[in-house]
């Protein structure tokens, strides 16, 4: 373990991102410490849990990033729940992507990764299914976790265990460099007192806001606006992902629904009539007999997007500052792979050549450097 005098290692965001980090580096004996503003903004606590490469069709170096930490997460989150003794209700249950037609079906990138289920098949598989739904895909590997309610708790208590130091109510509110140095952050704290935070190593995990914070990075928020509903025992057992509206039904008949994609929201707070009669629909359109069920809970959040869609990982421009941030729809499933990719960073770890290669396609600067 580090000594007590070392100077702790900053985490800039206590949402997933953050925590996942801060405990992948705890683990490797390193001293953090979190900055938070306020950790009920965090996408973390606002995403459906989706561990979903396959139903959300991603491509190229972001397929492969998502299929590694698919890979890595049950360990990932055996280890998460010894140290916290908290069940984070992994499951790796399936996701059905239905389509109306057999073309629709077979352009979906990650067709290859499916089975595919015609309409008896899929009304099995979803009983009440609508009716213009006439064939699917089938993604047996994906699956859930329940991030709002176990496992950003279980990633708290296993870094508070691991000895992580968190400060809550802090502000960052700018990155402090000279030249190309990082040297600290300037910070409000709750008090609304400003003042230096001098420091040699952080790492940006600010999600949608992490372009407020340090400005060459391009993060910008997409809003999501998502209900919950009491389904009757089992009325769903695999994660329904219709075009624009999902169903993730939980262990104990919660199905968590998601969510608006509002481009042009900005950080406007707050749930919108528009945003909600869209979500009725979107469950109108997939199973109908589930708007009869008793509704829950709403709530709404920030995805981190970046101009192409993908995260922004590693080293950033500041020697000392690192980047875990822009995650976009896929935060929940790229935790487990971007806290290893960091940790071994951080901890000048030798990574091997298809995590090197993979670390280079998401360089902050893959956008502005050709
Ligand atoms: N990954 C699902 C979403 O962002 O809505």
């Amino acid at each position: 373990m580090a000594s007590s005098t070392t100077e702790p290692l900053l985490i800039i965001g206590g949402g997933l991102m953050g925590l996942a980090v801060a405990y992948e580096l705890a683990k490797k004996g390193r001293k953090v410490e979190i900055l938070s503003r306020q950790r009920r903004e965090a996408a973390g606590f606002v995403a459906a849990g989706m561990l979903a490469p396959h139903a959300e069709g991603l491509q190229g170096n972001l397929l492969k990033l998502g299929q590694l930490s698919l890979k890595r997460i049950p360990k990932w989150v055996e280890t998460i729940e010894k140290d916290s003794g908290i069940n984070c209700g992994l499951k790796i249950c399936g996701i059905i992507v239905p389509f109306t037609s057999s073309t629709q079906k077979n352009n979906h990138p990650t067709a290859s990764f499916g089975q595919t289920l015609n309409r008896k098949e899929l009304e099995i598989e979803i009983p009440g299914i609508a009716p213009h739904w006439q064939t699917a895909l089938l993604f047996k590997q994906d699956g859930q976790i329940d991030n709002r309610r176990r496992l950003m708790r279980a990633l708290e208590k296993a870094c508070v265990g691991l000895g992580v130091h968190f400060q809550e109510g802090v502000e960052v509110l700018d990155v402090i460099h000279d030249h190309k140095i990082f040297k600290g952050v300037q910070i409000r704290n709750a008090k609304g007192k400003i003042t230096i935070l001098s420091n040699k190593e952080a790492v940006l995990c600010s999600g949608a806001w992490s372009k407020q914070i340090f400005k060459a990075i391009p993060v910008f928020p997409i809003k999501g606006q998502m209900l919950s509903l009491q389904a009757p025992k089992a009325a769903l057992t695999r994660i329904l992902y219709g075009p624009g509206t999902y169903l993730v039904p939980r262990e104990d008949g919660l199905i968590v629904i998601g969510a608006t994609s509002e481009k042009n929201a900005g950080f406007q707070t707050g749930l919108t009539p528009d945003g909600q009669q869209q979500l009725h629909e979107g469950i109108e359109d997939l199973l109908p007999s589930a708007n009869q069920w008793p509704q829950m809970e709403r709530w709404w959040g920030f995805r981190p997007c970046t101009p192409d869609e993908s995260p922004f990982l590693g080293a950033s421009a500041l020697q000392g500052l690192w980047l875990a941030t822009g995650h976009y729809r896929n935060g929940v499933l790229l935790a487990a792979i971007t806290a290893e990719l960091l940790a071994k960073c951080i901890c000048s770890k030798k990574l091997n050549i298809e995590e090197y290669e993979l670390l280079q396609k998401f360089h902050w600067n893959r956008l502005t450097e050709k």
